[in-house]
Parts: structure tokens; sequence; C-alpha cells
């Protein structure tokens, strides 16, 4: 989700407003997926870099992933989606946690479409965390029974992402799902994410449609 800052800019408000607009698209892109009927919509939301902002931005990003959670709620309950966050929750205070477990546990119950916020995440810190779980496993039990480095991602359990979309103008991955996007089919968009609305997000699904996925095959 890349652009809150220069639309904010251009339009003479604080990188923060940037923020709090881009909340919107988040919900418009919410009930697209559930329409569409997308499984899974993860969000990169805040990322480990993300961390070396200014004080007060990192600051007003916190309160808005407060005030959001508590605003969506009543949302994922009339859209039937299950709220995730996935990231190193270790560097959250304390309260933002416990909201971010409130929601979770109270959305638990649905299934079939899920909104995951990568938040505190970043690809390399997800693939770090898990070899050095995956290291104590092997220390203690000499690799009897050892489980593939994958399931010890943070991602563990949600499929690998079908397609990923960028807006915003820039075509890198930011130290995004590194290793999940091993086969992830890419779409890059000018459009600013708080321009991001329904419409772009379906035809983001409709490119995403006419791709022939080979896996490194010959079909
Ligand atoms: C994306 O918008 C939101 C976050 C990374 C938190 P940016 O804040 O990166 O916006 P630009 O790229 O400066 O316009
Ligand atoms: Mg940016």
């Amino acid at each position: 989700m890349d652009g809150n800052g220069r639309w904010a800019t251009a339009k003479g408000l604080s990188r923060s407003a940037g923020h709090a607009a881009g909340a919107e698209s988040v919900r418009a892109c919410m009930k697209a997926a559930v329409k569409r009927d997308v499984k899974y919509l993860s969000l990169y939301t805040f990322s480990q870099e993300n961390w070396n902002r200014p004080e007060k931005e990192v600051a007003a990003i916190m309160d808005l992933m407060s005030y959001n959670i508590r605003k969506e709620l009543p949302e994922f309950h009339e859209n039937e989606v299950g709220f995730k966050v996935i990231g190193d929750m270790d560097r959250l205070t304390p309260r933002l946690r416990n909201e971010i477990e409130a929601a979770e546990a109270e959305t638990a119950q649905y299934k079939d479409h899920t909104l995951i916020l990568m938040f505190s995440y970043s690809g390399k810190w997800d693939i770090e965390q898990a070899a050095q779980r995956y290291a104590r496993d092997f220390a203690a039990a000499g690799g009897a029974g050892q489980r593939p480095l994958e399931s010890y991602l943070a991602t563990a359990g949600i499929p690998d992402p079908d397609l990923l979309i960028r807006t915003g103008g820039e075509q890198r991955i930011s130290n995004y799902m590194l290793w999940q996007c091993a086969y992830t089919e890419f779409y890059f968009t000018d459009k600013l994410w708080p321009d991001f609305r329904e419409d772009d997000f379906n035809a983001a699904l409709d490119s995403f449609a006419a791709r022939d996925r080979r896996y490194g095959k010959v079909n």
C-alpha cells in the first residue's frame, strides 16, 4: 500500500493524514475481495524498515492501527471476515498487542475470508525467525521429525500469494514476503494507495486472470 505520503503532500496535508485516508482504501479493497471471493487479502501495512521513520509518523501509524481496528470490527462481522496481524509483535506496545489479539479472537470464526495486516513485518525478518526456531528444534531432536522450514514462517498455514499488487508507481518488493513470493504474479500501478479503490482492485484481478502461470514448467 504505497503512496499515502505523496497523496497527502500533494493536497497540502500531513503524511499522517495520508495514512488515515489510506484506511478507506483498505475497507474498499476488503469488501471488493469478499465480492470476488478472494480468500486471503494481505496488506503490507508497516514494515520493519518503517520503524526508522520520524517518531511522530510512527506514533500516528500506531494510533491509526488502534483506532481502525476498533472502528472496523463491525465491518469484519458484517462481511464475515477474519482479521489477522502478522509480524514482529514484540516491538508493539502491550496495549496495541492486546487490541490486535482481541480483534483476532473476536473474528476467528470467519474462515472463508481473511484480512491480514502485515505489520512490523519484513521478509528477511520472517526467514530469520523461522531459521532460528528451525535450528532450535533441530538441535533438540537431532533432526528427527523435523518439519520443513516453510512451516516456521510467520505465514505458516496461509497459502503463498497468487498476486501481489503494488500501488504508488515503484516497481520493487521492499522486503515483503521474500520466500512466499517465489511464484507470485506482480501487478504495478501508479495510483497512490488512497486513490486505489474497488475498480482498481478488480482491474488487478482481471490482469491476474489473463496470466499464464507455468511454475518453471513447460505447458
Ligand atoms: C505507504 O505510504 C504507507 C506506509 C509505508 C506506512 P508511504 O508512507 O510510503 O507513502 P509515500 O511513498 O511516501 O508516498
Ligand atoms: Mg512509500
